[in-house]
């Protein structure tokens, strides 16, 4: 009997897991997945589910009385599913949302794995050391929040948060200063004001949503330098405006899509156990894109 839905779950043949979202069709969840599950030898299946605006935890309820052993949430359920959730792990509760879902007999744990997602691309697949580095983060919704636990632990050298509004990056920075390790602050800036804050930065992370309309986003040129890795957490089959743009200056460049590859691969280990192989999975995604 689960203790939220109140109903006993059916028992289908192979584990069965979905990702949820509205609009969700564009989900390249369950093709990851799947290559996971043939890799690993893991009888999973794992499908795409629209739930409706209003509807998300209904859905989800849904889900586990058929069921489902878990679930990844996306576009824009992700903060329902922080409150849906009946425990959360700390990566979870310090990103203020939640991504990954598991259901057992006690109810629902709340999951994040995106940060790891953003820090293992860019330390395995890019290799990029972040620990004493100097790392810009621009940008101050929850797809900032989202990161800042799984940074900081990789132990950079400074960690600025620029935003076009400061004092969304204020409160960031204020919560996660008080669990900050000794000797590294937080610092915020306004982006425009950028050029007095100790640029030009070792990694500059685009977290805004600027490149969904592929905005320029006004930073200083003096952010990038030659040895700067701009790392877009967006990607498209073309490199963004900011990737463009912090290549004019001479920076190296990177998209999101190891990150969406590697955020996959951790829910797929907290809920089986194995560490897929990621780096056939991303070449694989980066062709076909
Ligand atoms: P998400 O969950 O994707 O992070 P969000 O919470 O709406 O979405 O946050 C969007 C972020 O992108 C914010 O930091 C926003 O800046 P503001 O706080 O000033 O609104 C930033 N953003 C979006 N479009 C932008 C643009 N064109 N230039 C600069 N920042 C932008």
């Amino acid at each position: 009997m689960n203790a939220v839905t109140g109903l006993a779950p059916s028992t289908p043949a192979v584990d069965r897991y979905a990702v949820f979202g509205n609009p969700v069709a564009h989900s390249r969840s369950p093709a990851i997945h799947a290559r996971f599950a043939v890799q690993t030898g893991q009888a999973i299946v794992y499908e795409k589910r629209l739930a409706p605006l209003d509807g998300f935890g209904a859905a989800i309820g849904a889900f586990i009385a058929e069921g489902g052993r878990g679930a990844n949430v996306t576009v824009p359920f992700k903060l329902e599913a922080y409150a849906l959730a009946t425990r959360l792990t700390p990566r979870a509760a310090a990103a203020g949302a939640v991504n990954t879902l598991c259901f057992d007999a006690d109810g629902i744990v709340g999951d994040n794995t995106d940060g790891v997602g953003l820090v293992t691309d860019l330390a395995i697949n890019a290799g990029v050391q972040i620990r004493g580095r100097r790392v810009l983060l621009l940008g101050a919704g929850g797809a900032a929040q989202g990161v800042m636990l799984p940074l900081l632990d990789a132990q950079p050298s400074r960690l600025v948060i620029a935003n076009r509004t400061p004092d969304k990056a204020a409160a960031i920075a204020s919560r996660f200063n008080r669990g900050a390790p000794v000797g590294l602050q937080v610092v915020t800036c306004t982006l425009d004001a950028l050029d007095s804050a100790d640029a030009p930065f070792d990694i500059v992370i685009n977290a805004t949503a600027a490149s969904l309309s592929d905005a320029v986003l006004q930073v200083p040129a003096c952010v990038f330098a030659a040895g700067t890795l701009a790392y877009d957490m967006m990607y498209a089959s073309a490199p963004t405006a900011f990737m463009r743009f912090a290549a004019s200056r001479g920076a190296s460049v990177r998209d999101g899509l190891g990150m969406l590859v590697e955020q996959a691969a951790e829910a797929f280990f907290v809920w089986r156990g194995v560490r897929p192989d990621t780096a056939t999975v991303l070449a694989d995604l980066r062709a076909a894109l």
